[in-house]
């Protein structure tokens, strides 16, 4: 299956989710159904590829990590947070719903990910209920730590130790998953780690869209950064050596993804790279 293919099919199925009975399930719909780039379901997928996996059991946790990533953003983007009014192109959930529904819709995407994964195949359920729980509190305390730092000036192993926890941990999850799904147990820590270091990566191109990048080209708010006084790797590299530490992780993961012949896996991040022009 292709990735175009792949994900009009994963659309599908997120669309199938929730219904409009309740205002909060309009919430959670809206946001989930706004044109997120899925980069997180294509991940699963292409490293299931790389690895001969069955496709068949990646749908599961590449909608629980597309339901949990989204949930994560709408409380992101409230007023107490980072105060975002634009997302995938669109007005954030709580400019269209409220701030008090989209509190409640957040939770409600996060919870709807484990109930999800809940319905995972027998042999490989509880394996990626272990994985993806670690990951999901590690969001949390990333993003904790993330307003923690805030108006704080912190080192470099910090800010890339939050990065690890509030972006990687996910990514983690997907690599990790799509040994899972595939069977190859022997290599779900070691793709784990790797996830990691990519979402350390996707967060400080991230950042340096956050700087560089007017709304329109990034679909949503930004130089939010600056204005809060986020900690980011910008503020202890500057853009230019930000840029370079950013490439030099990137052809480090192209290296490891060539050894352990995720050919596949290392031609989507490359396509990750190139869709940001910086
Ligand atoms: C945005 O993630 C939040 C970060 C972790 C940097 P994405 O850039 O993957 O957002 P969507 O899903 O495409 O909207
Ligand atoms: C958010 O990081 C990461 C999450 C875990 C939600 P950012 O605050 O930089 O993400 P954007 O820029 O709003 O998408
Ligand atoms: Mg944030
Ligand atoms: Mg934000
Ligand atoms: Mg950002």
């Amino acid at each position: 299956m292709n990735n175009e293919e792949f994900l009009g099919k994963l659309n599908e199925k997120l669309a199938l989710i929730f219904t409009d009975k309740a205002k909060v399930e309009s919430a959670m719909k809206y946001s989930l159904l706004l044109p997120g780039k899925r980069l997180r379901p294509l991940f699963i997928k292409t490293v299931c590829e790389d690895l001969g996996g069955n496709l068949e059991f990646v749908w599961i946790p590449a909608i629980a990590v597309e339901l949990f990533h989204t949930g994560s953003l709408v409380h992101d983007d409230l007023p107490q947070i980072d105060d975002s009014p634009l997302r995938r192109g669109k007005p954030s959930c709580h400019i269209v719903y409220g701030n008090d529904f989209a509190i409640l819709a957040g939770d409600g995407l996060m919870l709807k990910a484990f109930q999800t994964l809940s319905q995972a195949h027998e042999t490989t359920k509880s394996m990626l209920f272990e994985s993806f729980s670690k990951a999901t509190f590690d969001v949390l305390i990333g993003e904790a730590l993330d307003v923690e730092y805030t108006g704080t000036k912190r080192t470099l192993p910090e800010i890339i130790g939050m990065y690890e926890k509030k972006t990687g941990a996910l990514f983690g999850f997907c690599f990790a998953a799509g040994a899972i799904v595939s069977g190859k147990y022997h290599l779900v820590e070691r793709l784990e780690r790797i996830g990691r270091v990519f979402g350390i990566w996707f967060q400080i191109i991230d950042d340096l869209k956050d700087a560089l990048l007017s709304e329109e080209e990034a679909g949503k708010t930004t130089g939010r950064d600056k204005a809060l006084g986020k900690v980011t790797v910008l503020d202890c590299l500057g853009i230019q050596e930000t840029k370079k530490f950013a490439d030099n992780l990137f052809e480090g993961l192209q290296k490891i993804f060539e050894r352990l012949g995720l050919n596949k896996t290392k031609s989507l991040a490359r396509n990750v790279y190139e869709m940001v022009k910086l």
